[in-house]
């Protein structure tokens, strides 16, 4: 027998079919019965009800153990612990077996870095104010400043991509549009790092991002604040915002192709159900399809005078659950993995019934972020927080649920002591 026909003969012996009912703690997966590029994260060897419950979330059925390399039926568990090293958590995009590379741990709480990352963000919106007010009067915006503004944040990203995405959910500035063109720019270069774009294409991006609803402008404001479903006549009115766009940036001395699509292109979805031109497929830009998402993201965790907003993992569940119809899966997947399950500033309730917030993610641990505990599981505060790394606690306790903020009088503005 070959070599390859034994492999297949030895594969074949140790995999077992199960479905995701029978699936427990210690074995080996090794199939599912869907693409992996279609689960953002996952763990071989089963570790934790976390992970059953993950593959539940997407919907997988049928699935092949490795009897070999974990338990089966068969035989019980030898312990239901972590089994570490035999099985590391992958990344989306990385293939199954293929060990993800060690991420540094990211944490908001370095005052210093926090200050300057705070200082750049209101750099940013005024930047994007005076330029919005520029184009409105029909004068060109400063595009060199601009474009400082996104390699900046271009920087901030390499070192500190928590912090800009925890600022970016604070509600630091009353007027919406300035605040979500910083967002959606932080946003979509988060997506645009993980494809690995060159320096180059981030910019084009980023500027694209900066102004992609500059032709807001061009619509009375009582049709954009407007708490009631709109009229279809008021419908179309604002759907008509990303032309006005394109025809505000076209003729902007410096402004890229890649950046024009941005504006034009961010509400058009992959079934050809967006606007305004309803384009399909890859007939979207990539970068218009980057922004689409960040758009979203944004808008949804977002308090509006039509909506209340959703907690940023609720948000990210949601796009995931819309992403085949409407965005680019693996896009997706990426912006999840960058933003992690639980982003920081997530309040959560554990196992155990204590109460914190998320402080800091393991970037290849996504299920097991750093909490700083505030409420013990009778509900009473704590004296002092108390820094639970649930990486190295997973044993004791797991985040449960996610919860809002208010519900515990807890202010995450305070308690991450960015104010
Ligand atoms: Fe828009």
């Amino acid at each position: 027998m070959a070599a390859r026909g034994r492999l297949r003969k030895v594969a074949q012996d140790v995999l077992k079919k199960i479905s995701i009912d029978e699936l427990t703690i210690g074995m080996y997966v090794e199939k599912v019965d869907r693409s992996w590029l279609e689960i953002p994260y996952f763990r071989k060897q089963i570790q934790s009800p976390d992970q059953i419950e993950t593959l539940r979330k997407f919907d997988v059925q049928v699935l092949y153990i490795d009897t070999a390399r974990g338990t089966s039926q068969d035989k019980a568990p030898d312990s239901a612990g972590p089994v570490e090293g035999s099985a590391k958590p992958v990344e989306a995009g990385t293939a199954p077996g293929e060990v993800a590379k060690p991420h540094a741990q990211e944490s908001v709480f370095d005052a210093e870095k926090v200050q300057v990352c705070r200082a750049f963000q209101k750099q940013a919106v005024n930047c994007v104010k005076e330029a919005f007010a520029a184009l409105a009067s029909g004068e060109p915006p400063n595009m060199e400043e601009a474009e400082g503004v996104v390699e900046g944040l271009i920087d901030h990203m390499t070192r500190d991509t928590a912090i800009l995405t925890t600022l970016a959910k604070l509600k630091a500035y009353d007027d919406y549009t300035f605040m979500h063109s910083v967002n959606v720019t932080i946003f979509s270069l988060i997506i645009g790092k993980a494809l690995q774009y060159t320096r180059s294409d981030l910019t084009k991006l980023g500027i694209g991002a900066m102004f992609h609803d500059i032709g807001k402008t061009q619509i009375p404001n009582d049709i954009l604040n407007q708490p009631r479903p709109l009229e279809p006549h008021e419908m179309v009115q604002v759907q008509k915002h990303p032309l006005h766009s394109l025809a505000l940036l076209r003729d902007v001395t410096g402004m890229s192709v890649e950046s024009l699509r941005v504006s034009l292109e961010h509400h058009e979805r992959l079934s050809g159900q967006g606007y305004p031109r309803g384009l399909k497929g890859t007939n979207i830009s990539e970068f218009g399809m980057i922004a689409s998402i960040a758009d979203v993201y944004d808008a949804m965790t977002t308090d509006r005078v039509y909506q209340k907003k959703a907690e940023p993992h609720a948000a990210l569940a949601r796009i995931y659950a819309m992403a085949k119809e409407n965005f680019n899966v693996g896009f997706v997947e990426r912006f999840i993995a960058r933003l992690g399950f639980y982003p920081i500033g997530s309040v959560v309730i554990l196992t155990s019934g204590e109460v914190g917030v998320v402080t800091a993610t393991h970037l290849d641990h996504l299920l097991c972020p750093v909490v700083m505990v505030l409420l013990d599981r009778t509900g009473q505060q704590l004296g002092s927080p108390d820094f639970v790394d649930l990486l190295y606690d997973r044993e004791k306790r797991r985040v449960q649920s996610v919860t809002g903020a208010a519900k515990y009088g807890l202010s995450v503005q305070d308690l991450l002591q960015i104010a």
